[in-house]
């Protein structure tokens, strides 16, 4: 036994990075570009945007790559929290520093059950495009996982107006006639279908499509939620991908799929509608989200890769 107290050695110790990254890099991304670094501090860890991972035409201004960091900021607060460390989150984007996202620092803490469960739900999620049951989501499970969301720091709404959810149906098909009309859209598109390296999408995906198909919106019993913030600067954008994340892994639990639909939004002509039209233009629309019942008897699916654990975690 050293003299050190229980006290220091509670805030000084630091949890099992390697563990804690592995777990915080299974978040979702966009085509699975996976485009955030780790680098160890003196204090903890610090999350930044590799923009050389950006989708420079499907997304000139990094709106899904903040997303994506943002879920990997929730993954790894979630993460922490099951293996028994509380995490202290300083949210850093600044104009001069476009790169650094955030800073977060540890403290143990006990594990609650309901860390247990979210950990087991980060380990259990994945994107499912196969098509849903007919079986409704109930309007209650809908709020109760908006609300979830809506705890970090982002607007999640439900979309339940059936002329509101019919004319994101038809802004989402545009959207993608727009992007599949464009050859540079499709080059980009290939490039991260080809999943080298751990990145990207996995063959089976290309057969499922991804991404998912507009007429995905309009199954029967499908429920629709809208992540939007008050601004569209970089800290709302990863705002509202904690909130993605969080209402994602809260979907898991409850053993329900969910896939972001995010063409709409990462076409600057029906965003504008979007806005008007789900939001009144009183809010910046982010990322939507398809959540449904998959058929109990599915077969398991192949999951995504990840990138090897020494191209993201930089330890000076
Ligand atoms: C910001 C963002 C946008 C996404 N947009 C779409 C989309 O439009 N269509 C789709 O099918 N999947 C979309 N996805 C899901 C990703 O393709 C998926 O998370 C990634 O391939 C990793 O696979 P996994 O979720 O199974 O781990 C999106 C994910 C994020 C975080």
């Amino acid at each position: 036994m050293t003299g050190t107290s229980a006290s220091a050695r509670a805030t000084t110790a630091a949890p099992p990075y390697e563990e804690l990254l592995t777990l915080a890099c299974r978040a979702p991304s966009v085509h699975n570009t996976q485009p955030w670094l780790w680098r160890a501090t003196a204090t903890g860890l610090e999350l930044v945007a590799d923009r050389s991972r950006q989708l420079l035409h499907s997304d000139p201004d990094g709106r899904d790559l903040a997303i994506s960091c943002g879920a990997a900021l929730h993954h790894v607060q979630v993460a922490a929290a099951g293996l028994g460390w509380a995490s202290h989150v300083r949210r850093v984007p600044e104009p001069g520093r476009p790169h650094r996202l955030a800073m977060v620092s540890f403290t143990r803490a006990p594990v609650s059950p309901d860390a247990t469960r979210l950990l087991q739900a980060l380990a259990a999620r994945h994107t499912d495009r196969r098509p849903l049951g007919s079986w409704p989501v109930p309007p209650e499970q809908l709020h109760s996982l908006a609300r979830s969301g809506s705890r970090w720091g982002a607007h999640v709404l439900p979309v339940s107006d059936g002329a509101v959810r019919q004319r994101l149906a038809e802004l989402t098909a545009r959207a993608d006639e727009l992007q599949r009309s464009d050859t540079a859209y499709l080059d980009e598109l290939a490039l991260w279908r080809r999943n080298d390296r751990g990145s990207g999408m996995p063959t089976a995906d290309l057969l499922r499509r991804e991404p998912a198909p507009p007429e995905a919106m309009e199954e029967e019993g499908v429920g629709l939620l809208m992540v939007a913030t008050s601004s569209d600067d970089t800290l709302s954008r990863l705002r509202a991908g904690e909130a993605l994340s969080e209402v994602w892994l809260r979907a898991t639990q409850k053993g329900l799929s969910v896939v972001p639909m995010s063409q709409c939004i990462e076409v600057a002509q029906t965003r504008a509608e979007v806005s008007g039209t789900v939001l009144e233009d009183r809010l910046c629309p982010q990322i939507l989200v398809r959540i449904g019942w998959l058929p109990a008897s599915r077969e398991p699916l192949e999951r995504t890769p990840r990138r090897a654990l020494r191209d993201v975690f930089l330890r000076t």
